[in-house]
């Protein structure tokens, strides 16, 4: 009777799984060729899907990642499963801001394109800190991204229509925003969860800064997925989460859709500046729809970076 029941379960489990991984699916087929795409983290994970999917459908597709040996075997596995050879890496440590004013230099010189940038790149849930002394989320996760977004913004608007998607998490709404503490550092899951949450306010006011200039902004949330993040955990954390991942959690590939939904998909236009899950819009809590605290947000950042 147990076995029978356990078998039971496992076929629900199984069917529930394979039923969210096909809603998930981005059918939009609109082609890249001639469009450049920027992929920040896209040696792993959501990234690397996003990354196949892109170049799959033409695009020329550059990977930015701070890990040489795993960026060459990620662009030599991207070119295979998409047979397109217009794929190549650039190095960023989004943990250090002169690696990202030293990249964007680099990329301005060299690419006369920007169409899609897709912060992707993200630290889980650690307590460390940056090179120039940031929370590691905080930093990597917001600030990183929001320097590199502001020194990309020319070759954005020369590319326009462009497009900037950015990856957060459904965990923004278990935080809210300490003006007086940005670089939070005290419980691991909190600094992710704030972190997640600069990533949606930040699409909001770049997308309001953009408006009519051609360049639009979208935060995904890709779902519970079964990607590379453990990788900064214990040996036991990570044993016990792959027993979880593979159970409840989807695929990378399948992580991947409303990012890919988000970077080709025309149905997004109206929508700018939302926030996007299973290859739709989705309702943000109110208090991660205020445009005051997007803004301010936005010139923290920029003091923070030295922008400002
Ligand atoms: N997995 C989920 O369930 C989930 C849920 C919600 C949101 N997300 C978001 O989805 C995004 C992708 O995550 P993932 O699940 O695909 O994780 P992943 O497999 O661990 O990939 C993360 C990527 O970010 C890169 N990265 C980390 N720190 C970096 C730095 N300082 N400079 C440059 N690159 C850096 C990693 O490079 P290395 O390989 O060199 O470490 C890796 O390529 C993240 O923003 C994450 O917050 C994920």
């Amino acid at each position: 009777m147990f076995l029978l029941y356990f078998i039971l379960s496992g076929l629900v489990c199984f069917l529930v799984l394979k039923w969210m991984k096909r809603r998930m699916h981005c059918m939009d087929v609109t082609r890249l060729n001639g469009k450049t795409v920027l992929i920040t983290g896209g040696n792993s994970g959501i990234g690397k899907e996003t990354a196949v999917a892109l170049a799959l459908r033409g695009a020329r597709v550059i990977i930015a990642c701070r890990d040489e040996e795993k960026a060459r075997k990620a662009v030599r596995e991207i070119k295979s499963r998409s047979h397109n050879l217009n794929v190549i890496y650039m190095e960023v440590d989004l943990a250090n801001m002169k690696s990202i004013r030293d990249f964007s230099k680099s990329f301005l010189q060299q690419e006369k394109r920007l169409d899609i940038l897709i912060n992707n790149a993200g630290m889980p849930s650690v307590l460390d800190w940056t090179d120039d002394n940031f929370s590691m989320c905080f930093g990597v996760n917001h600030l990183g991204h929001f320097l590199l977004t502001d020194l990309l913004l020319p070759r954005l608007k020369e590319s326009s229509p462009s497009r900037v998607i950015t990856l957060t998490c459904s965990n923004y709404k278990y935080q809210k925003l300490d003006f007086q503490d940005l670089n939070y550092n005290l419980f691991p899951f909190f600094t992710y969860c704030r972190s997640k949450l600069a990533n949606i306010y930040f699409t909001q006011e770049l997308a309001r800064m953009m408006e009519g200039k051609g360049v639009t902004a979208y935060s995904v949330h890709p779902g519970y997925v079964h990607s590379n993040w453990t990788c900064h955990y214990s040996v036991l954390f990570r044993i016990l989460m792959q027993v979880v991942m593979f159970m409840f959690f989807v695929s990378s590939e399948a992580g991947a859709q409303t990012v890919v939904y988000c970077a080709v998909s025309d149905e997004v236009l109206p929508h700018n500046g939302g926030y996007f899950t299973d290859c739709r819009p989705a309702t943000l809590r109110a208090f991660a729809r205020d445009p005051g605290v997007a803004k301010k947000l936005w010139e923290a950042s920029e003091r923070l970076v030295k922008l400002a």
